[in-house]
């Protein structure tokens, strides 16, 4: 299984941290959006997409780069994210537009990560941010079983 990691992560590193350990378990490259060409998908059996949760969604350059991507056919994809609030509506919600882009091109999700990050955007950051520490250890836990999960499978 031949798996890549594209991964947008800038407010402070909180998504680039889990992907650094799902990425270990599966064997996995990290790459930017700016970073990879469009036609390189085929050349992988499971892509995992992630970033932060900036306005309710992921960010622009993955969801630009969604638009980009060829047509594949039924290539297998998972989809992560930190993000200041969790749910599990949350995530469906946060995860919708990436989603219904990458369905469209003919990925199939598989499944779903998405845990907490430390956030200082906007008044936040005069009372010291919210999840401050996250993601911590039983984050990077839950995400290395969620790889862990999707290897099986
Ligand atoms: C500009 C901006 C917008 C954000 N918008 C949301 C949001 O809509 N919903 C949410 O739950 N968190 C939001 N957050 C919090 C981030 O999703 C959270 O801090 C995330 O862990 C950042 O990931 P990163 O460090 O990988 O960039 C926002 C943060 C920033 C900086």
């Amino acid at each position: 299984m031949k798996s890549l990691l594209i991964v947008f992560s800038y407010h402070h590193n909180n998504t680039q941290k889990i992907a650094e350990v799902i990425a270990k378990i599966l064997h996995a490259k990290i790459k930017t959006p700016e970073k990879v060409e469009p036609e390189v998908v085929q050349e992988y059996t499971l892509i995992g997409f992630g970033s932060g949760i900036y306005s309710a969604k992921h960010h622009k350059s993955l969801i630009d780069l969604a638009d980009k991507l060829p047509t594949v056919h039924n290539k297998k994809a998972f989809i992560f994210s930190t993000s200041g609030i969790t749910g599990k509506d949350k995530v469906i919600k946060d995860h919708l537009t990436l989603k219904e882009k990458l369905q469209s091109k003919g990925f199939v999700i598989l499944d779903d990560f998405q845990c907490k990050g430390y956030n200082t955007n906007s008044f936040l950051r005069f009372f010291g941010g919210m999840n401050k520490g996250r993601p911590n250890d039983k984050d990077l836990e839950n995400a290395k079983n969620f790889a862990k999960n999707l290897k099986q499978n």
